[in-house]
C-alpha cells in the first residue's frame, strides 16, 4: 500500500493520501498540536562580547530559556491553549495558572530579547523609532535616563520594556518575574524593546554590578529590528 502522496494543507495539519490498490483513495487526516520553538540565537555566543560575556549566552540561552519553553510546551499540551498564538494566550491568561504566566513569559520575553541585541550594534534609533522617543522622553537622553531607571529600580528579578499603543505612542514600564505587558494588568503596549534583569543575565560578568550591565546594555541594542517591531505594531 504505497503512499501517494503527502500533502500538507494547514500548519498544524498534514493530510495522508492513500492510494489502495483497489484504486480507491483513503483521506487520514492528521491534527498535531505544534509546539513553540526554541530559537537560535541569531549571531554567535561570543558576539556580544565584551558586554555580555559567552558563557552567560549560553547558559542563558541553552539552559533557561529552553527551559521555559520545554515547560511551556509541557504545560500547554493537551489543553485549550495548545496552538494557540503565544499573544493570546497572554491576553486570557489566569494569572493564578504559574506554570503557563511563568514559562509563557520566559519563552515571550527571551525570544524578544534576543532579537533587540545583537553585535556592532548601539547608537541611537533613526526615521520614525526615533521622532516617537523624542515626543514621549523628550529626547534620547531622557527616553536612556528612564528606560535605565524602570531596569535599576525592579526590585529583584523581572524586566524593563518600552512598548508601542496603538496610534504609535510610547511608553516604559517595568514588570516582576517572567510577567509582561502582555499580560492582564500589563501597561497595555506592544513590548518592542526588552532588557532582563535577572541575576542570571548578567551575574558572573557583572556580580552585583546591575547598573553596570544596564549602561553596557545600550552597546548591544539592535535599534534596527526595535523600529522594525515599532513600525509593525503601531497601528495594531
Ligand atoms: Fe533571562
Amino acid at each position: 500500500m504505497p503512499i501517494s502522496d503527502l500533502v500538507i494543507y494547514k500548519p498544524d495539519c498534514i493530510r495522508f493520501i492513500l492510494l489502495l490498490l483497489s484504486r480507491k483513495c483513503l483521506t487520514l487526516t492528521i491534527c498535531v498540536e505544534m509546539a513553540f520553538e526554541i530559537d537560535n540565537l541569531p549571531y554567535a555566543y561570543d558576539a556580544l562580547e565584551p558586554y555580555i560575556d559567552e558563557q552567560t549566552m549560553r547558559l542563558h540561552h541553552d539552559k533557561h530559556y529552553a527551559g521555559y519553553t520545554n515547560k511551556l510546551n509541557s504545560a500547554i499540551e493537551g489543553t485549550a491553549l495548545a496552538g494557540q498564538s503565544i499573544v493570546d494566550i497572554f491576553s486570557d491568561l489566569d494569572m493564578d495558572q504559574a506554570a503557563v504566566r511563568n514559562n509563557g513569559g520566559g519563552y515571550y520575553n527571551h525570544s524578544l530579547f534576543w532579537k533587540v541585541m545583537g553585535p556592532g550594534k548601539g547608537g541611537e534609533p533613526t526615521g520614525a523609532l526615533r521622532g516617537a522617543i523624542d515626543r514621549a522622553f523628550g529626547s534620547f537622553r531622557g527616553f536612556r535616563g528612564e528606560f535605565s531607571q524602570a531596569a535599576a529600580t525592579r526590585f529583584g528579578s523581572g524586566w524593563a520594556w518600552l512598548c508601542v499603543r496603538n496610534g504609535g505612542a510610547l511608553c516604559i514600564c517595568s514588570t516582576p518575574n517572567q510577567d509582561n505587558p502582555l499580560m492582564p494588568g500589563g501597561c497595555e503596549g506592544m513590548p518592542i524593546l526588552g532588557l532582563d534583569v535577572w541575576e542570571h543575565s548578567y551575574y558572573l560578568k557583572y556580580q552585583n554590578r546591575r547598573l553596570e550591565y544596564i549602561e553596557n546594555f545600550f552597546n548591544v541594542i539592535n535599534w534596527d529590528c526595535v523600529s522594525q517591531l515599532y513600525e509593525e505594531n503601531k497601528q495594531a
